[in-house]
């Protein structure tokens, strides 16, 4: 089976386990960038990122560079914006419709995920298989071995699973 990590990452901590996944299950990775990104990473980030949030906003993407029609597990990571995915994750359930794959899902917060995981479950529709869901702490601030841990375990049993090493 072929296996991609998607991820978007404002500020490291989605990127983190993202790349640490994808490593530990063999799969490709696809980042996603909005063509502007916002400008500070200060305090006025959660003015500016949760307007975004709040106002339902789809910023613009730039080109994906893999095809994830291409896949058949796919695994996507978000921050947590507003208690909802991220809005370029928005933009991107928007304009990717996917039928058939088996997906995992995983997103950092702060502390307060709300409904992130189901949010993106909607959006994905049910025409697929959810095969697992997973939210971490802000990874990069405390305990990041072990949370890095966790998450290669958990996609590692996933895959384990599913048999996901067979062609
Ligand atoms: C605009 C904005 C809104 C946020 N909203 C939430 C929230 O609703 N709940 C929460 O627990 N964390 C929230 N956070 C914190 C991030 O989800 C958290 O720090 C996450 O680990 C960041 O991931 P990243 O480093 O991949 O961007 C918010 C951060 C920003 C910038």
């Amino acid at each position: 089976m072929k296996k991609l990590v998607i991820y978007y990452s404002f500020e490291g901590n989605t990127k983190l386990i993202a790349e640490d996944i994808a490593k530990a299950i063999d799969a490709d990775l696809l980042e996603i960038k909005p063509v502007t990104e916002i400008e500070t990473k200060g305090f006025m980030k959660f003015f500016w990122g949760g307007k975004q949030a709040m106002m339902n906003e789809k910023p613009l993407l730039l080109p994906l560079d893999k095809n994830p029609e291409d896949y058949d597990v796919i695994f996507i990571g978000t921050p947590v914006w507003a208690w909802a995915p991220a809005p370029p994750l928005k933009t991107f359930f928007d304009t990717h419709k996917f039928e058939n794959k088996k997906i995992a899902l995983f997103c950092c917060h702060g502390g307060g995920k709300g409904k992130t995981l189901e949010k993106m479950k909607q959006a994905l529709g049910e025409q697929n298989e959810f095969i697992g869901q997973i939210d971490f702490v802000d990874p990069l601030k405390r305990k990041t071995e072990e949370k890095v841990k966790k998450a290669v375990e958990w996609a590692r049993t996933i895959c384990g699973k599913i048999n996901c090493n067979t062609k």
